[in-house]
């Protein structure tokens, strides 16, 4: 894990929630077992926050927590809490072996939260957020808070709350955007007029957690660093709450891949990021969309002729990441009814045929229509066209 530099300003803290936001959503519930190999997986890859799970939940999130915490050196480890003693005693009990501790507290500030779910005011929110506070800060070497659903409270009541929090010994204060409603322009707004309210809290550190209801998870957070953020609530392959979190990899790869925009780095090793998806998807038994950004199995596959062109003169024609940048194997030309006579002369001359325009010509045409029968053509299926009598007659 690349260690964090002290007041780098350029530091970006990845808080992986995998383990925790994750694995709570339908389909990506996750065993001990896999949980300490992911949690392995994450240390490896250098996020420096671990949000392993919630340990008030269940006995069985307690227990595995614990382990995790136990067995895997290196990173900070955080469990959520509810802002309730009890749920902070337990996170407390099941965080007991790691070096570093963090609790996690949130407590819901939305209009539609307060009176649905907590039937309280603002008044009793706001004593009940700085009770909670004050008392994990008498515990952990770290307290985060996160006022649930942020991004639908009250401006002013949200600087109040985060105030209050700050004050009673938070030092990371979490924006979720619960219900994934925001969008670019507004959390970059609301990012900066927060901060501008916590300027007597220069040690505050603002995070960024958004959900991807609207699509939108990955550019939120963006514009969150933007404005000023300097962690991120992520998750592998973005799995999550409803439509997910917004994804680590994605995050990671946008602010690596135009640094001149975001001026940002993450101490992530980023080779390994196919590996953690791959991981993931086996273990919550769960397949990555072809298509996925960075991760899915098309991200450096290309199938029509022109690309597979440009692709064969320069790669960065039309790759803007290496694949070897996020582990993933080298750039795939797929052989399809798009793709053109260069390419099928190249993967031909790797196969031992030097072909001439007239068995080219034959090869293509045979090729095609193949294509058109089965879709894919891979290696075997182009060696048998090419070994075929009178192949196009
Ligand atoms: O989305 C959310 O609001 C959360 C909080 C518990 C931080 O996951
Ligand atoms: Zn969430």
């Amino acid at each position: 894990m690349n260690a964090i530099v002290p007041n780098d300003p350029n530091r970006v803290i990845v808080f992986d929630t995998t383990l925790r936001d994750g694995e709570q959503a339908p389909g990506f519930s996750l065993g001990v077992k896999d949980k300490l190999m992911l949690a392995h997986t994450l240390k490896d890859l250098g996020v420096d926050v671990i949000e392993a799970g919630f340990a008030a939940s269940s006995p069985g999130d307690e227990e595995a927590i614990r382990t995790i915490a136990r067995e895997v050196v290196g990173p900070t480890f955080c469990s959520l809490s509810r802002a309730l003693e009890s749920d902070i005693d337990a996170a407390a009990r099941a965080l007991l072996p790691a070096k570093r501790k963090r609790c996690h507290i949130f407590l819901a500030t939305s209009p539609i939260h307060r009176a649905a779910k907590l039937k309280k005011t603002r008044e009793q929110v706001v004593e009940i957020a700085h009770k909670a506070v004050s008392y994990a800060s008498t515990i952990f070497d770290e307290v985060e808070f996160s006022p649930e659903d942020a991004i639908r409270t009250e401006q002013d009541f949200l600087h109040e709350v985060c105030i209050a929090a700050a004050e009673a010994g938070a030092r990371t204060l979490n924006i979720p955007d619960t219900v994934g409603y925001t969008t670019p322009k507004e959390i970059y707004q609301i990012f900066s007029d927060l901060k501008a309210a916590l300027k007597d809290h220069p040690q505050v550190i603002l995070s960024a957690h958004n959900h991807d209801d609207l699509g939108l998870g990955v550019a939120n957070t963006l514009a969150a660093l933007e404005a000023g953020a300097r962690q991120i609530e992520v998750t592998i392959n973005g799995i999550g709450e409803r439509a997910g979190n917004a994804a680590l990899e994605e995050v990671v790869m946008a602010l690596r891949t135009r640094p001149e925009l975001f001026k940002l780095h993450t101490g992530i090793n980023t080779p390994l990021l196919s590996k953690a998806s791959h991981l993931l998807s086996r273990a919550t038994g769960t397949i990555v969309m072809r298509n996925k950004a960075v991760v899915g199995r098309n991200a450096f596959a290309h199938e029509s002729g022109i690309h597979q062109h440009g692709m064969l003169t320069d790669a960065r024609t039309y790759e803007i990441m290496r694949p070897e940048d996020v582990g993933a194997e080298k750039s795939n030309l797929v052989l399809g009814k798009h793709s053109g006579r260069h390419a099928i002369a190249k993967q031909a001359a790797a196969l031992g045929f030097d072909l001439d325009e007239l068995s080219l010509g034959d090869l293509f045409a045979a090729f095609k229509r193949r294509a058109d029968e089965i879709g894919e053509i891979d290696e075997f299926e182009l060696m048998s066209l090419l070994t075929r009598d009178n192949a196009d007659k």
